[in-house]
């Protein structure tokens, strides 16, 4: 679904990303693991077009999509969970979601914001209010729901963990988890190792910009140097 050949990235001088190869096959989940400021960011912005790659190429389900505007990508089924869940704090919750929806031109928005609803029913309560009024892990739903209001074929999640209780993560991986078994492909960058080797189908490990490994996420799961570098046991 996703194949990126020999990536590389620049913010000017810094090299963010050196010759990336990757693939996510429709229906995987894929987890991207590395330390803060490996990269995962750039890597995830790449894909969705909001950063331009010095060399290299992106393809999506068979196509280049390389030097395609974010805006067309998003109306092919790439849909990006931001690192920070960049939600609007002053527009209300049924907003946020509806932003999610502005590549559409389509009458099933409403019954699509009901999918929502259905999945995150706490959204469906607190869809009039200000969305950064919310809590963090209600955020979290709000950001992915306005992902899902695109319809994607492959999300991007970036550290969906980040700054939630452990109790409020489990919850956001089973949302994630149930998208992925009603067919969404879904691409995941964490810091939070175990949660994303325990989760996942196979495994990168980004350091300094370059994929460094790569397996099965049991098998990564069960690996000394992976412990001891990414564990902490
Ligand atoms: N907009 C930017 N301008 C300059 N350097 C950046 C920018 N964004 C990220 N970087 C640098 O690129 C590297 C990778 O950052 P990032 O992709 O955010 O890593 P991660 O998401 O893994 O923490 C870091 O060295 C970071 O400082
Ligand atoms: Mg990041």
């Amino acid at each position: 679904m996703l194949e990126l050949k020999k990536l590389s990235v620049n913010y000017g001088k810094i090299e963010a990303l050196r010759e990336i190869s990757l693939e996510v096959k429709e229906g995987e989940m894929v987890s991207l693991i590395g330390a803060n400021g490996a990269g995962k960011t750039t890597l995830l912005r790449t894909i969705s077009g909001l950063e331009k790659p010095r060399s290299g190429a992106i393809f999506y389900r068979g196509e280049e999509i390389t030097a395609l505007p974010s805006d067309r990508r998003v109306r092919l089924g790439i849909a990006q969970v931001p690192e920070g869940r960049g939600l609007f704090g002053v527009l209300s919750v049924e907003d946020n979601l509806l932003l999610g929806a502005y590549t559409r031109r389509d009458r099933e928005i409403a019954a699509d914001l009901e999918e929502v609803y259905r999945r995150f029913p706490i959204l469906r309560e607190k869809r009039r209010d200000y969305a950064g009024t919310l809590s963090g892990g209600q955020q979290q739903m709000v950001a992915v729901g306005r992902a899902l209001m695109s319809r994607p074929r492959l999300l991007l999640l970036d550290e969906p963990s980040m700054g939630l209780a452990p109790v409020v993560v489990e919850e956001i991986f089973d949302a994630i988890i149930r998208l992925r078994e009603s067919g969404t492909t879904i691409f995941l960058v964490e810091q939070n190792a175990h949660l994303a080797l325990s989760h996942s189908d196979r495994t990168y490990v980004l350091e300094n910009g370059r994929i460094v490994r790569e397996g099965p996420s049991a098998e990564l799961l069960d690996d000394e140097s992976i412990k001891e570098a990414y564990l902490g046991d």
